[in-house]
């Protein structure tokens, strides 16, 4: 049966995979955004801020399932309470949250607030669903793109990535939603793991530029967590994406 589906952070990397996803399993989709935008492919916009409280109420209204994917380099703690509590407010049936992981290990504010969401997922008396993910292949580009940008690379030593496809969190968040709520949900990582230096090389080989790449330390306890690799999924319990690093590479700069 088509359900209303509301996604919060659509217009984004990941919401852009997810959108078309659920429209071709027949269902509603609404997209909140901060900015207006006309409905277009069968996509309904509502407009609403997160991070204030007015308009939420009004976007959640008549939501059976509420897919939770926006998020910004501050305030995911707070946006996602409001959220929460809207959405409780409309009687929705299940609230699917996209986390990170690495969010109860890693002592950066970021992850913290990751965390923080998470248990605002939690505790909204919703019927939940959480998935944490590791980095996109689009994030790991940008990085390597800016780094490109410096004649000389500072790479800090034993900072390792298990980069994941966009496309296949998104394929896991929409079997995840159109499913029972299920709670946490085991990690989403990529096929490998690589080291930040391998990364970047990889990408400097493919646009054939070269730099010089310099290991610097990671101090502190975010260091020491980084080392440890607490912000990977280590442990055989993860599921697998099925495109790797260089595939997107070979893709993107094609
Ligand atoms: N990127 C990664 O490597 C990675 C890894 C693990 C988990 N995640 C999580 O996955 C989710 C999606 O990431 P992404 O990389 O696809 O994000 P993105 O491309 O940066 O897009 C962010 C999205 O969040 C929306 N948004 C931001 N602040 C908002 C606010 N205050 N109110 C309403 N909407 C807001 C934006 O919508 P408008 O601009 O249209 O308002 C946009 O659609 C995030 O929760 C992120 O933390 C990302």
């Amino acid at each position: 049966m088509a359900s209303t589906i509301l996604v919060t952070g659509g217009t984004g990397t990941l919401g852009g995979h997810v959108v078309p996803r659920l429209l071709a399993e027949g269902h509603r989709v609404r997209v909140l955004s901060r900015h207006d935008r006309e409905d277009i492919g069968g996509i309904e916009y509502v407009t609403a801020d997160l991070l204030r409280p007015g308009g939420i109420d009004l976007a959640v209204e008549g939501a059976d399932i509420v897919l939770h994917l926006a998020g910004g380099p501050k305030g995911d703690d707070e946006a996602t309470r409001n959220l929460a509590g809207a959405a409780s407010r409309a009687g929705v049936r299940h609230l699917v949250y996209v986390s990170v992981i690495g969010a109860d290990r890693v002592p950066l504010s970021w992850f913290g607030t990751k965390k923080e969401a998470e248990q605002a997922v939690r505790t909204s008396g919703i019927p939940w669903t959480a998935l944490r993910a590791a980095q996109f292949h689009d994030l790991i580009l940008l990085l390597c793109q800016k780094t490109a940008r410096l004649p000389v690379v500072p790479v800090p030593a034993g900072l390792r990535f298990q980069p994941v496809d966009a496309r296949d969190v998104a394929d896991r968040l929409v079997q995840l939603a159109l499913g029972d709520p299920t709670g946490q949900a085991p990690d989403l990582a990529g096929p490998k793991v690589y080291e930040l230096g391998d990364l970047i090389r990889t990408y400097l080989q493919a646009r054939g530029t070269r730099r010089l790449l310099v290991p610097v330390p990671m101090p502190g306890k975010a260091g020491r967590a980084y080392r440890a690799g607490d912000n990977l999924s280590l442990d055989g319990t993860a599921t697998l994406g099925e495109r790797t690093w260089e595939d997107f590479l070979a893709e993107r700069l094609r």
